[in-house]
């Protein structure tokens, strides 16, 4: 088969795309594929790339004089990419699957799902709409709720909003929670914990709300539920499987970009010790709400859960990270699924989708 690997990408989380792609690359060297690595800059511009993983890992593949500008053709007789040469020269290269190895803006809200469908070429992970609505907490909390299952009070605040009536947005934020403290403040659509803030005072709010601001039109602020972070690696199509139930143990305050990434002393494992009937009720919503927002391929469905609230969803990730401590194929490694045949897994599933 011919695959495209596409990572980077015009967001905030280009980095964590780019170590999430040298481990699904790694996953695909032994299946005798051609694989097309598509590095896309911070600046959006598009290059196939040769280079070595540790190139990819760091950045230094931008620098490869032996990249070429590559697209996406639209039209799907191309049914693929139009590679140019230096004399801007096109070729035209037939692809059998995409693979978007992208987090956030671009890549995960179905803005390059949208190129995929149009192209005709089979892709990993859910389609336009799914991917739009999930990244967009706001919206994929109304589709949420109604599967029954539990979430955090909230408001959501736009900009305009803002801009116009600060002090009635700023009054509904902080009643919220009936008055009370911590509360998360968050940007609708970003991912990575980019801009989320834990508020603990009132004087901080609307400082944390502008911050939120710098990364999204709309902004979320809810109630901070007082648990544990439990995550699902759900896989498939219209009749997906929900993997064991893993558990986020943070090194800072909250589960933040440091503590994601950066802080080795924050850990995931598969807990043992929850509650009789929690894990499968977990399970069990994962599904539900995979299903109920349309995902496709995969997805991370999270969720909080503590003794007083019980199980509390959080939020659907489309794409989930693929790095060195990322909990999708973590979860899937402890059912015994290994990456490659994860890979195996998400290229059929795609191809099921495209009906080939
Ligand atoms: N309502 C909340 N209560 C408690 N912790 C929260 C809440 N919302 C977010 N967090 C913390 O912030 C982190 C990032 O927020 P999240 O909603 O998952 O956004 P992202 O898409 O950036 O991952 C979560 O993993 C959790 O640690
Ligand atoms: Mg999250």
């Amino acid at each position: 088969m011919k695959i495209a690997v596409i990572f980077g990408g015009q967001s905030d989380e280009h980095e964590v795309s780019r170590n999430s792609a040298v481990n699904v690359l790694k996953s695909l060297a032994g299946r005798g594929d051609e694989i097309f690595q598509i590095g896309i800059t911070k600046e959006g511009r598009w290059y196939l790339t040769d280079a070595e993983l540790v190139d990819i890992a760091s950045g230094e593949w931008e620098k490869y004089a032996s990249n070429r500008q590559v697209c996406f053709a639209c039209d799907p007789v191309v049914h693929g990419i139009l590679i140019l040469d230096r004399n801007n020269a096109a070729t035209a290269e037939r692809i059998d699957c995409a693979i978007p190895v992208l987090h956030g803006d671009h890549g995960e809200d179905g803005e390059i799902q949208g190129v995929f469908a149009m192209s005709g070429v089979p892709f990993v992970g859910p389609g336009v709409k799914a991917s739009a609505n999930c990244m967009d907490k706001s919206v994929a909390k109304i589709i949420a709720a109604d599967t029954g299952v539990k979430m955090a009070k909230y408001t959501v605040i736009t900009r305009h909003e803002y801009d116009k009536h600060r002090q009635e947005a700023l009054a509904r934020a902080l009643s919220v929670d009936g008055g009370r403290f911590p509360l998360f403040v968050k940007p609708s659509s970003a991912g990575s914990s980019v801009g989320v803030t834990k508020v603990t005072e009132a004087n901080e709010l609307a400082a944390a709300i502008e911050y939120a601001f710098l990364f999204d039109e709309k902004v979320l602020v809810e109630e901070m539920i007082v648990g544990r972070e439990l995550e699902v690696a759900v896989l498939g199509n219209c009749e997906p499987e929900a993997s064991v139930v893993g558990e986020i143990l943070t090194a800072g305050e909250f589960y933040d970009y440091e503590s994601k990434y950066n802080n080795p002393e924050s850990k995931t494992w598969v807990p043992d010790d929850l509650p009789e009937g929690v894990s499968d009720e977990i399970r069990r919503y994962a599904v539900e709400l995979y299903k109920e927002l349309d995902c496709r391929g995969l997805s991370r469905v999270d969720f909080f859960y503590s003794e007083e609230k019980g199980v509390v969803f959080n939020e659907v990730n489309t794409l989930p990270g693929f790095t060195n401590i990322s909990m999708y194929p973590q979860l899937w490694a402890a059912m015994g699924v290994d990456g490659p045949e994860l890979m195996d897994r998400l290229i059929r599933f795609a191809l099921e989708e495209a009906g080939e």
